[in-house]
């Protein structure tokens, strides 16, 4: 399942945060990158530990953890902090898989990677190429959002960069690792809380298709219940 979600950041917060990772200190991406990605990733990144990485990071958790398709579409347990990118001059970021297993930096504490997230800091038109190209079981996806929009998608799958030849492409990613190990169970999930939103969302009180809304419910967090990890 591939979902984009308008609007994560405001415009305003998009601007302010772009400027902070604007003049923030980059490094060669191939730092982060597992020995079979490294060969096909080139672009540049700011480290974990730089105060921008940090300040920008937090405010897009913060802004996740209260955004309901967010959290509807990915039911997150773990969140590895937020990283950031960009690719100009040609750069690019060949076909690769992302390593299953990572390390949140400066603890022990490992997060097993469930979906990889982009979230865009610049807009389509300040740049030619740059797509995220996603491999799906039904074929590939190319994805270039507006500053502020973000694409979630299951981190099984095979996906590239293309190469950006004019201007930059500025984007955060990271990785959660979901309550829901299961693309399809998580896609079965979001359906049923989406149509569960769309039959309440003008029904009147006592009557019959709100008691079955009521069932709906319970049959959501029932399997919940049955397929969550915690
Ligand atoms: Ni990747």
């Amino acid at each position: 399942m591939i979902v984009c979600i308008p609007d994560v950041l405001s415009p305003e917060k998009t601007k302010e945060f772009r400027r902070e990772l604007d003049a923030a200190d980059w490094e060669d991406g191939k730092s982060t990158a597992g020995h079979m990605a490294a060969k096909a990733k080139d672009n540049v990144q700011i480290p974990a530990t730089h105060p921008a990485a940090r300040l920008v990071g937090e405010g897009i958790m913060r802004a996740l953890t209260i955004n309901p398709t967010f959290m509807s579409a990915a039911i997150p347990l773990h969140f590895l902090p937020p990283m950031f990118n960009r690719y100009s001059g040609g750069q690019t970021y060949g076909t690769h898989i992302d390593s299953a297993i990572r390390q949140i930096p400066g603890t022990g504490h490992r997060i097993r990677t469930d979906l990889s997230c982009t979230l865009f800091f610049s807009e389509p038109d300040e740049y030619d190429g740059g797509e995220l190209v996603i491999e799906d079981t039904y074929g590939s996806k190319s994805v270039k959002l507006p500053a502020g929009h973000m694409v979630l998608y299951p981190a099984t799958s095979l996906h590239r960069v293309t190469p950006v030849t004019r201007g930059s492409r500025l984007c955060s990613f990271f990785w959660v690792q979901s309550m829901i190990r299961s693309d399809e169970q998580r896609s079965v999930l979001f359906d049923l809380d989406l149509a569960i939103q769309r039959l309440t969302a003008n029904l009147p009180d006592n009557n019959h298709a709100n008691q079955s809304a009521v069932q709906l419910t319970g049959v959501y967090h029932n399997l919940l219940r049955q397929w969550a990890d915690l």
